[in-house]
């Protein structure tokens, strides 16, 4: 029996890119037959790198080439004009996250994806850790005794003038649409939403503390998040850590037992630290001088390859079996507008109400 393979392009050749062309190289039922990059040279040395027959310096070149899907890879403010692109052509797209920099953005390519009739996935590949699952899947059993009542995000970073300055995009509003909050602490946010439901109000201050010199996004940040249930969340995130002890979800219920998981260092998959559901309690002790704390970020990459992997044939098997994918665009806009509204809140000064969980259930 003979079946068509699905041709696939990733259009951005940087460095999260790799992620997604093993991802797709590795799936039986793909042929990653295309990349483009803005940059003609580093689409062909990355095409080379990789077994990647086509290379293009330009997307629409890459968009009619008779792919079924393309990957996005590329800077936060372009993913818009390239989502809406790939579903002019008919393409099925997944995108890096963060979806966009704006909720109008994001609005647009769930509406022209939507209007498309093609699958939209937004990559936030710590959902598919066995630990955000398990924690998932506690709730669902009522492990917690109803919605969980009570949340900490704690996201202890470190990050260094050379990760600001190597990539001329990154540490601007215009071309990053943020610091910290935008760009890493937004997996945990979105972990946060996950867990506890639809979020309703956000407060929030953001501050430029330590990296002031080269960047103007923020690099510290301490919100507190309302959600429909009633439950109550607080975030707080830096990438101003050195060394970086990583990340931490704590979720309490209302029956008093707690689940939580911990990625420390960066990019490993994260455990379970707490878990003081009755019968199942586990205390683990994360931090240690024995681990380095501050791996590289292409070490950190390496650690979350396999969970864009399992995003990625998550998003393929959308397509085959005509189904939404397990994080759609809709989804990834609820992570994007808490960020939005902590930069809102800290501006004026107000709580800043939110809208996604409005629009849940149209897609
Ligand atoms: N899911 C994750 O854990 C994760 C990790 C890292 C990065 N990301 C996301 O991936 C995206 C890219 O990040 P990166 O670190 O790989 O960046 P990068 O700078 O290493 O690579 C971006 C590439 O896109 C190219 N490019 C820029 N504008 C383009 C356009 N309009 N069309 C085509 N190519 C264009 C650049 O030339 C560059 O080669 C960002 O949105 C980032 O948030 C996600």
């Amino acid at each position: 029996m003979t079946t068509t393979r699905l041709k696939i392009g990733i259009v951005g050749c940087g460095k999260i890119a790799i992620n997604h062309a093993k991802a797709l190289h590795a799936m039986p039922e793909v042929e990653l037959v295309a990349c483009s990059d803005t940059d003609q040279d580093r689409a062909e040395s990355f095409a080379a790198a990789h077994g990647i027959a086509h290379a293009y310096g330009d997307l629409e070149a890459l968009l009619g080439s008779g792919l079924d899907a393309v990957t996005i890879c590329t800077p936060h403010p372009t993913h818009e004009a390239i989502v809406l692109a790939a579903a002019e052509h008919g393409l099925h797209v997944l995108c890096e996250k963060p979806i966009a920099i704006t909720l109008d953005e994001a609005d647009r390519m769930v509406e022209a994806t939507a209007a498309a009739e093609v699958k939209f996935g937004v990559l936030f590949q710590r959902r598919f850790w066995p630990a955000a699952q398990r924690i998932r899947a506690a709730i669902d059993a009522g492990a917690l005794g109803g919605a969980p009542v009570v949340a900490t995000c704690t996201v202890r970073l470190g990050r260094d003038r050379d990760y600001y300055t190597s990539d001329p995009w990154r540490g601007r509003w215009d071309t990053d649409g943020g610091g910290v909050l935008m760009t890493q602490a937004i997996h945990y946010i979105d972990l946060l939403q996950w867990f506890m439901g639809d979020a309703v109000e956000v407060s929030g201050h953001i501050d430029t503390l330590v990296h002031g010199d080269y960047i103007e996004v923020e690099d510290t940040v301490a919100a507190t998040v309302k959600f429909s249930s009633g439950g109550l969340a607080t975030i707080t995130a830096g990438t101003t850590f050195t060394p970086g002890l990583g990340t931490q979800i704590v979720v309490g219920g209302r029956n008093g037992r707690t689940v939580s998981l911990t990625e420390f260092p960066e990019g490993m998959p994260a455990v379970n630290d707490i878990w003081t559901v009755e019968g199942e309690e586990e205390y683990l002790q994360m931090h240690s001088t024995d681990i380095e704390s501050d791996p590289p970020l292409s070490q950190i990459h390496v650690g979350l390859a396999p969970f864009h992997q399992m995003q990625i044939e998550d998003f393929v098997h959308a397509i085959v079996e005509d189904r939404a994918p397990a994080v759609s665009g809709r989804d990834a806009r609820r992570a994007l507008e808490i960020v939005l509204a902590i930069y809102e809140s800290s501006r004026t000064g107000q709580p800043v109400a939110l809208t996604s969980g409005a629009l849940a259930g149209l897609q």
